[in-house]
């Protein structure tokens, strides 16, 4: 009962019946409106309640998997049903969508749309195929809903065959902007100051959202305020700080969303996470610090990095919006003015920014045979494209030819729901003997870290995790701590005094059991290598040979394709040992161009 009542009271309700007729009228809609204000969680509802939907399903899509849970978990509370009946979701390695042999969308929605992260653009161009395709064929029309809290509408809307525009009325408070008279160099300094200086000064029911880029910084950040924290003067009221960013674990995520008691301020130390996608209460302070980590992409030197930049402005605006959901805020932001007119306008889309095999071989197997010709809404440069079709002939997934096709390796590559090098990888295992060990491996690969250091414990975690360490590098590493989690059969004591995460061990497993099933489907060989773990080497090596490194002289590594300095990160297993050659899985950009999930190569 409560549940509805706090329904009708959300900015969206005045607007149903408007809402309703107009997207019954219309084939493609666009709603705006801000963060909170009720579209993720209504409007399916509202569509299903009015029967747009023809008693088909309705798909709501998220760029974000904490997202795409935590709606369908609400969706379902306000529905009154249980997960999977009539509101049900499914992320990549985690399915509660009920098995209709073959599902027929009537209304597809797709959310969070000014993400633009690599996948939200394929699927807006794959569903505006489908959505002509239904037109000419004259079977069941699909209706197309974009929303977003912010956007470019009019590229958004010309793109959608000139969609209606459906605007919510918001409930925005103004926010007071503070910019640093000068630019500043360390941000996370200038933000611990901040955020004591309005702890000193501010009421302690307002709470404040501080925005980082990842999870070490955001890490280092809470353990700093509460080190702080600790020995303020008495006159001063407590303060809860909590960490917040996609790889945090579900409860500990749900605690940023928890009452603290009277007297006490809250700080929520966060990533780009609580720019849109989820609700803050009590939110008076907002610390904008101006930067994000992101993948960039080099097309000259096929060079794909996750790297810390400056914000948009569009972003800028959403992360100020914050502070003024429920009251009159205040946004510090930590650049300048000038600073934040040099911002671009709006988010560069990913995919003009990161490397392109994966975008090609799902659309190569969805049947677009030209992706140059793909109807993307912003085309990615042509040398971005050249980039990924050479990297996918050279695994041998597409013929040679100048308009190549998909050849049956390829086929077999999409499959998998990976990256081509790691499905590439997991098929080699076939020749090579060892599907066993390289699921495992690849399974650790595909989810967040399987360990654990607490900055204060660090010596003793590493010391804790000495016997799991492999000279031949990080992936063996990680086949012993699996091995070893599966033989005390995920002991919480164990994880606990190992050091290791037995939440993302245990999603490993699960994440083994579907890449396995995939195996079995494609008819790959279950075998295992036994100790000789040479095989399991070669098998990433014919994955990942372009991402190869060999020591010079001095003890630094240069990329072998692009001569690129780049180093062993000091967390790695082969920091100490230094071998003549290396491969990695990706590249981090922090101080220097570090190496992550290195191995030694066979030469
Ligand atoms: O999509 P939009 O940001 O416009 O709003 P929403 O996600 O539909 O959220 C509407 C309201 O539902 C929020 O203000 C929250 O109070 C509530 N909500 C919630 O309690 N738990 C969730 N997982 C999602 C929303
Ligand atoms: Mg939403």
């Amino acid at each position: 009962m409560q549940l509805q009542m706090d329904r009708r009271r959300l900015p969206i309700f005045p607007a149903k019946k408007r809402f309703i007729q107009e997207i019954t009228r219309v084939a493609s809609a666009i709603v705006i409106g801000e963060t909170g204000s009720g579209k993720t969680t209504q409007i399916p509802q509202y569509l299903l309640e009015a029967g747009v939907h023809k008693g088909r399903t309705i798909a709501v899509t998220q760029p974000r998997r904490v997202a795409a849970i935590t709606v369908a978990q609400r969706v379902a509370k306000e529905v009154g049903c249980e997960i999977g009946e009539a509101v049900g979701y499914c992320v990549r390695f985690d399915d509660s969508s009920t098995g209709a042999s073959k599902i027929r969308y009537s209304v597809v929605i797709l959310d969070e749309a000014h993400e633009r992260t690599i996948h939200t653009d394929v699927l807006f161009g794959v569903v505006k195929q489908a959505q002509k395709q239904r037109q000419m064929q004259g079977t069941l029309p699909l209706k197309v809903i974009v929303m977003s809290a912010t956007m470019d509408v009019d590229h958004f809307a010309e793109y959608f065959n000139n969609a209606e525009v459906l605007y919510v009325e918001g409930r925005q408070f103004p926010v007071k902007l503070m910019y640093t008279r000068e630019a500043i160099s360390d941000y996370l300094h200038t933000a611990l100051v901040t955020i004591f200086q309005i702890h000193q000064e501010a009421p302690a029911s307002e709470d404040m959202l501080v925005f980082l880029t990842g999870q070490e910084e955001i890490e280092a950040m809470v353990d700093s305020i509460r080190d702080i924290a600790r020995d303020l003067p008495s006159t001063c009221p407590a303060l809860i700080a909590c960490p917040m960013y996609a790889a945090l674990p579900a409860n500990l995520q749900l605690k940023i969303f928890q009452p603290v008691p009277a007297g006490t301020r809250k700080v929520i130390v966060c990533t780009n996470i609580a720019e849109t996608s989820i609700t803050i209460h009590g939110i008076k302070h907002v610390i904008d610090t101006g930067k994000v980590k992101a993948k960039v992409y080099n097309p000259s030197i096929n060079l794909e990095l996750l790297k810390v930049h400056n914000i948009s402005q569009a972003q800028a605006w959403q992360r100020t919006g914050r502070a003024g959901r429920e009251a009159p805020g205040i946004c510090y932001r930590l650049y300048t003015e000038p600073e934040f007119h040099k911002m671009p306008e709006n988010t560069i889309p990913e995919i003009q920014r990161c490397n392109l095999a994966s975008v090609m071989l799902q659309l190569m197997a969805l049947g677009v045979r030209d992706v140059v010709k793909f109807d993307f809404m912003d085309k990615p440069s042509e040398s971005c494209l050249k980039d990924a079709k050479d990297c996918l002939q050279l695994l041998g997934a597409l013929t040679k030819e100048e308009r190549p096709k998909l050849t049956d390796l390829g086929r077999q590559m999409a499959a998998f729901p990976l990256d081509p090098r790691m499905a590439k990888v997991i098929i080699s295992a076939k020749e090579h003997g060892c599907l066993e060990e390289i699921l495992t491996i690849v399974a650790v690969l595909s989810v967040e870290s399987v360990i654990f250091t607490p900055h204060n414990k660090r010596e003793e975690a590493i010391g804790a995790r000495r016997k799991f360490i492999s000279h031949e590098g990080d992936h063996m590493t990680y086949l012993n701590i699996y091995r070893a989690f599966k033989a005390v059969d995920g002991n919480k004591h164990w994880c606990h005094d190992n050091f290791v995460n037995g939440r993302n061990l245990k999603t490993a497993m699960e994440v083994r059991r579907q890449l396995r099933e995939i195996c079995v489907r494609q008819e790959l060989p279950l075998k295992s290598c036994g100790t000789d773990l040479s095989a399991v080497r070669q098998c990433f090596c014919a994955g990942f040979y372009m991402n190869s490194a060999e020591l010079v002289a001095d003890g630094k590594y240069v990329t072998l394709i692009s001569r690129k300095p780049v180093a062993i990160h000091p967390s790695s297993a082969l920091f100490q040992c230094k071998p003549g050659y290396v491969i990695y899985n990706e590249l981090v950009k922090t101080t220097k161009c570090y190496m992550r999930r290195e191995r030694i190569s066979v030469s």
